[in-house]
């Protein structure tokens, strides 16, 4: 395991999910790849393996999440965990893989927790809920979950309908619930976590800063544009539906936007596991968060895992100095 020795920051988040620094990989369908969930857990953090890695076709999806919880357990004793979106009724399949192949944790996202966290509990995993209300999270609570996942309308992929800012939500959360909490959404660096900390999260989970780094399997071309992302690099397709999303400005999520405005049908099935694995942005949708303005470099995670907290415990510790005048 690579660490900083000098480098100390453990939370409530730190201490539940056994993990050296509060940073955690997230959970992300296709481009969450084992290699990439080894570095973030190897460097400290809790690193996850997608629930549809590399975007292949359904009969495969099962093989390939367990090839790659596989590698990353073979790769790091750090804490790894399994994402598990209830919505597509493959949560019983990924809780098992999760289980069988040594995972230490699993995330559940978009539905209820409630059956499957006792489930994970008796085999001895940790549960982490993600959620994107004061509503939600009340639920994640009842269904005894370990850990929050607070995600804000920052966020890359689907938002919560109600297209919060976390600055609001998770204040409101940590006002309201008292559980080990993550923010999520619009965070990449040493900045964003100790902001995090100071609004009551006790950890930061990020998508798009791990989607550049060298680990992650997505195309060259998908982590160049992320970096080449401006201020207006975002925004949000489908807002005031279900599952708003926010995604890379392309032509080709223009052209949606475009067919969401004049309320034409969407005409083709959206392509997005292809943009992010061929890279060709003409013709599929990258979902990133605004958090793409601040990444300006591709870089080992566990490289950015490193300079996130070195960078938050720098300012944390100036911050301190404010009190005393
Ligand atoms: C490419 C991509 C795919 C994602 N897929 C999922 C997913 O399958 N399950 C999930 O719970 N969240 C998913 N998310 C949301 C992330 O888990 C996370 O909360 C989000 O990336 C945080 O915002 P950030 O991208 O600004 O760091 C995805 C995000 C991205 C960027």
């Amino acid at each position: 395991m690579h660490i900083d020795d000098d480098v100390a920051l453990q939370t409530p988040v730190c201490d539940v999910l056994g993990i050296r620094y509060p940073v955690l990989q997230a959970g992300m369908a296709v481009a969450g790849n084992g290699r990439l969930a080894a570095a973030v857990a190897d460097a400290g953090g809790l690193g996850t393996i997608g629930s549809m890695p590399g975007g292949v076709p359904r009969d495969q999806q099962m093989d390939a999440v367990r090839r790659e919880t596989r590698l990353a357990r073979s790769l790091t004793d750090g804490v790894i965990s399994v994402n598990i979106p209830m919505a597509y009724g493959l949560g019983d399949q990924l809780l098992e893989i999760a289980i069988e192949e040594g995972a230490q944790a699993v995330s559940v996202t978009a539905g209820s927790p409630t059956r499957l966290a006792p489930l994970a509990h008796q085999h001895g995993l940790r549960v982490l809920g993600v959620v994107g209300s004061l509503s939600q999270a009340y639920k994640a609570l009842d269904s005894g979950v370990d850990v929050l996942v607070v995600e804000g309308t920052e966020a890359g992929g689907l938002n919560h309908p109600d297209c919060l800012s976390i600055l609001a939500l998770l204040p409101k959360i940590a006002n309201e619930v008292s559980l080990p909490l993550v923010a999520a959404g619009g965070f990449a660096d040493g900045r964003g976590l100790a902001a995090a900390l100071m609004l009551g999260a006790h950890a930061v989970q990020m998508g798009t800063r791990f989607l550049a780094s060298d680990e992650c399997h997505i195309h060259s071309n998908s982590k160049q544009a992320i970096v080449d992302a401006g201020p207006d690099g975002t925004f949000l397709l489908w807002e005031g539906r279900h599952y708003p999303s926010r995604a890379l400005s392309t032509p080709y999520t223009k052209h949606l936007l475009e067919q969401e405005r004049a309320e034409t049908p969407v005409e083709q099935r959206v392509r997005s596991a292809d943009a992010q694995m061929d890279g060709n942005l003409e013709a599929g949708m990258l979902t990133v968060g605004t958090s793409s303005y601040l990444i300006d470099d591709v870089r080992p995670a566990g490289e950015i895992v490193r300079a996130v907290v070195r960078e938050a415990v720098q300012i944390l510790g100036a911050a301190a100095a404010y009190t005393h005048p």
